[in-house]
């Protein structure tokens, strides 16, 4: 029996099992489920918003071109549009929310399978950055999840490309809604985490009267623009948030998100099996885990955390670890109209860039209660870059199974 399967039944024995609830309580009322069903069934709401899927997950890295690099050699990245700088001032600064001392010098998209894109940032900010990397039960961590049809041989390369995994994993799911999931996750050499994860039957929670989580599986099971055997694309992207009932809720009422897999608690009392699978304090403590899905496009992973080190702040865009996820809209003008009456928390914008590579692509960050922007984008007419480029960035519009990376439609 190896190590990790040992820790496992350890584990599990330790009462640390996954218990939870598929038909979680609802916490946004009678009338704000009614309004959510009606923006999540094609609604008003919704139809105002246009919301297509997650277009991509920015994160603002140390070293922007090792990170590439990284990305590339290890995953078989592509990495198709790269603009930028955009110099200090005010523009910047209220575009993004940063001091008017930070300019942005690069921005780089890269694509990795057939779902939504990695945007890389490298910030300077000589008037304060946090140059340390939070941790998964930080208020700021967070982690990209691929889905891999076959884990073992999916992490078998992984070690092999020297890359650091979690001692604890690959990791399965036996009990409870989220069952049939088997995870690892491994952490960047700048720090970030990276998340393997496979189900290739399904989850639990699965039943004919829910609708499912989004999969990359619906665009096809080939593993195109990737290095790593049998990468589809980002499953989900997690991030750990100070109350997850607050935010489960701004995403269920603002962008007509469903929440159909709740699970937790999960702690390890005596032991360090938290720190081998997730990499954070032996006694931290997972209180909840919501799975969301907003369109179609990569799903959003909440976790409510307690640990004796958790740091409680946010970071901003220009630290290093800040991160953000972005969603297609079909039209910038209505949906940011829609979404600032939902909320009233929108930057700067929208924005349109006209000249560079990214020329065409509209965006508008929403601050919120949980720390990570949401950021709404559009380029209904595509990108300038895609005139020379032989692989594009993925398109949420172009979500179906194909089996070559082509050009969006
Ligand atoms: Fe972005
Ligand atoms: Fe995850």
């Amino acid at each position: 029996m190896s190590e990790a399967r040992m820790r496992r039944r350890e584990f599990l024995t330790k009462g640390a099992v996954a218990v939870g609830s598929v038909a979680a309580a609802p916490v946004v009322g009678v009338r704000g489920a009614q309004a959510a069903a009606g923006r999540m069934f094609g609604g008003v709401g919704r139809g105002q918003l246009g919301l297509v899927g997650c277009d991509h997950v920015g994160i603002t890295v140390p070293d922007i071109n090792h990170a590439i690099e990284w990305f590339e050699d290890v995953m078989g990245a592509v990495a198709p549009l790269t603009f930028g700088p955009f110099p200090a001032g005010a523009f910047v600064a209220s575009v993004v929310d940063v001091a008017q001392t930070a300019s942005i010098d690069q921005i780089t998209m890269l694509r990795i399978g057939h779902s939504a894109n990695i945007e890389l940032f490298k910030y300077t900010a000589p008037d304060g950055q946090r140059h340390d990397m939070p941790k998964n039960s930080d208020w700021s961590g967070h982690h990209i999840a691929f889905y891999v049809t076959d884990i073992d041989a999916a992490v078998e390369y992984m070690v092999g490309k020297g890359v650091r995994k979690m001692p604890a994993g690959p990791f399965t799911l036996t009990a409870g809604p989220a069952a049939g999931q088997t995870i690892q996750y491994f952490q960047t050499p700048w720090g970030g985490y990276i998340e393997f994860i496979s189900y290739p039957d399904g989850m639990a929670y699965e039943v004919p009267s829910v609708k499912p989580l989004w999969s990359p599986k619906l665009n096809g099971m080939d593993s195109v623009v990737t290095s790593v055997p049998g990468l589809l694309g980002i499953d989900h992207i997690g991030i750990t948030v100070p109350n997850i009932d607050v935010a489960a809720a701004w995403l269920e009422q603002n962008l007509g998100f469903i929440n159909p897999l709740t699970f937790g608690p999960f702690s390890d009392p005596i032991g360090t099996f938290m720190t081998d699978l997730v990499d954070v304090n032996p006694r931290a403590v997972v209180q909840q885990i919501r799975m969301l899905r907003g369109g179609n496009g990569p799903n959003v992973e909440l976790f409510q955390y307690t640990s004796p080190d958790q740091d409680q702040t946010f970071r901003k865009n220009s630290d290093w670890g800040a991160h953000h996820i972005a969603f297609y809209t079909r039209h910038i003008d209505k949906g940011v109209e829609y979404l600032q009456t939902e909320t009233g928390t929108k930057l700067f914008g929208p924005v349109t860039l006209t000249q560079g590579p990214a020329a065409g692509q509209s965006i508008n960050y929403f601050e919120n209660p949980f720390g990570t922007n949401i950021e709404l984008i559009s380029y209904p007419h595509g990108m300038a870059y895609q005139s020379s480029a032989p692989i594009p960035l993925w398109d949420p519009r172009d979500n179906h199974p194909q089996s070559q990376p082509g050009p969006a439609s």
